[in-house]
């Protein structure tokens, strides 16, 4: 049993203000991974500071590179050139995040050199067959635990193979893995993806200098780059992340008498599918003073609130909104009618099983729910659910970041409150979360410790 510490969400009677959400985790990631590619001092405005990314960059530490607060708040790293990361000496320890352990696989599956990668309890479930299949296709060696999972060790291959890789998942991770693994081998690295994924690791690397070519193949989207680019030093500005922004969003929406105002939002269509669902659904979300943040559209977003109609989400837009759908559950959970989630067997590999997570906490908090093998179904009743029945134990996160957050969303609305368990995993995304919600008048307090099974 581990000690986890519970938050409560009282309802309240409207959000009101503005505020800027955390930067971006995803453009976080490959900040410092890049950075560490380059050579020189990059800088980086916004970089997230929640666990994930301090893990990815204590990481890149241990492999060479420098990465130090500047007095100018900004972070910096000091990169080794690409090809360049040393032999870690002792084991790396992605903690939670999966996006740091499948994109730092990557990278070091075409350096000769052995490094062991571990994680947390969920990091340890979650499956890397997916990036071990095209890394060792490569010319790594790579031996893991059990059926494809952490711990695992790879033996970087000293003599890189380029290659052809066609994605059998839509997944931005495996395709950032692959690109940064084909930075250190020679000739042209690819992946095919039948279904666009986030694009930032392309973005990033012709910012630094990489040369990527995107085509439109018989077989989807052809992502390439060119091996041993000259890569250097560059300032990032990171946006505001979409999918931390996605849990004050929904809080506007669902709780009566809310207007928010959420700052220098990224707005990539390539994770745009919950704005799209959500003025389905008939939410009040207007974007202004569209700009540009380290080469990303970024939007200022107000948000009123708004009833809401269920809709049915096609599974083409997952991939666009693939961390977006705990949020949009609990839209659903407002909303009045059905609204259905095809497509979603991901969500099963995530840093828990969403789709049993949400299907069970959205029941208990008295919405009418079916779960199926790859879907959800979500019946609201176009009213505020009740939230979780008086004496009721915590909504049980397992540990998952994301389905704390979307709970204590659902708890500022609802009629009765709602606790959460395991609310200090919110850090490894959205450090300090009950507090920027409360500023805009939620009402998120410590509901003490408790225990849980790991
Ligand atoms: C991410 C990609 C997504 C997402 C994750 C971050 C990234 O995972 O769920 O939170 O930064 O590339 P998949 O690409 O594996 O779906």
């Amino acid at each position: 049993m581990v000690r986890v510490r519970t938050l409560v969400s009282r309802p309240v009677r409207g959000l009101n203000g503005a505020a800027r959400p955390p930067g971006d985790k995803s453009i976080s990631h490959r900040a410092l991974i890049l950075g560490a590619c380059a050579v020189g001092a990059t800088g980086i405005e916004g970089l997230l500071d929640a666990d994930d990314v301090a893990a990815t960059a204590r990481a890149l530490e241990a492999m060479g590179a420098r990465v130090r607060a500047g007095s100018d708040g900004l972070t910096y790293v000091t990169g080794l050139g690409v090809g360049g990361l040393g032999e870690p000496e002792g084991v790396l320890d992605l903690g939670n995040s999966g996006t740091g352990a499948r994109l730092l696989m990557g990278a070091v599956a075409t350096h000769a050199m052995r490094a062991t990668f571990t994680g947390d309890a969920s990091l340890s479930r979650r499956p890397m067959g997916r990036v071990i299949a095209p890394l060792e296709a490569m010319g790594a060696q790579i031996a893991a635990r059990g059926d494809g999972l952490l711990p695992l060790t790879i033996d970087g291959a000293a003599e890189p193979i380029p290659i052809e890789y066609a994605m059998p998942v839509a997944s931005a991770q495996v395709k950032s893995a692959v690109l940064l693994a084909g930075l250190n081998a020679p000739g042209v690295t690819s992946v095919i993806e039948t279904a666009p994924t986030r694009d930032h690791t392309e973005t990033m690397l012709r910012h630094f200098g990489a040369e990527v070519a995107v085509a439109d193949g018989p077989d989807g989207r052809v992502v390439s780059v060119t091996g041993y680019p000259e890569l250097e030093a560059k300032r990032v500005v990171v946006p505001a992340d979409p999918s931390s922004a996605a849990f004050p969003l929904v809080a506007a929406l669902v709780t009566a008498g809310s207007q928010i105002t959420l700052a220098r939002v990224g707005m990539n269509p390539l994770r745009a599918g919950l704005l799209v669902c959500l003025r389905e659904m008939g939410a009040a979300i207007e974007a202004g003073g569209e700009g540009e943040d380290g080469g990303e559209p970024v939007a200022d977003l107000t948000v009123r609130s708004s009833g809401l109609e269920g809709i049915a989400v096609p599974a083409g837009r997952a991939p666009a909104m693939i961390d977006e759908y705990p949020a949009l559950a609990v839209a659903a959970a407002f909303a009045r009618g059905t609204t259905v989630l095809e497509g979603i067997a991901e969500l099963r590999v995530k840093e828990s099983d969403r789709l049993a997570a949400i299907a069970r906490g959205l029941a208990a908090c008295g919405v009418e729910v079916e779960e199926g093998e790859a879907s959800l179904a979500i019946h609201g009743a176009g009213a505020p659910p009740r939230g979780l029945a008086k004496d009721a134990p915590p909504i049980e996160t397992h540990g998952d970041h994301r389905i704390a957050m979307a709970f204590l969303v659902l708890g500022a609305g609802a009629a009765n409150p709602v606790a959460v368990d395991g609310a200090e995993m919110i850090a490894t995304s959205f450090p300090d979360f009950p507090g920027f919600m409360n500023a805009l008048g939620a009402d998120i307090v410590d509901g003490g410790e408790g225990l849980t099974a790991p």
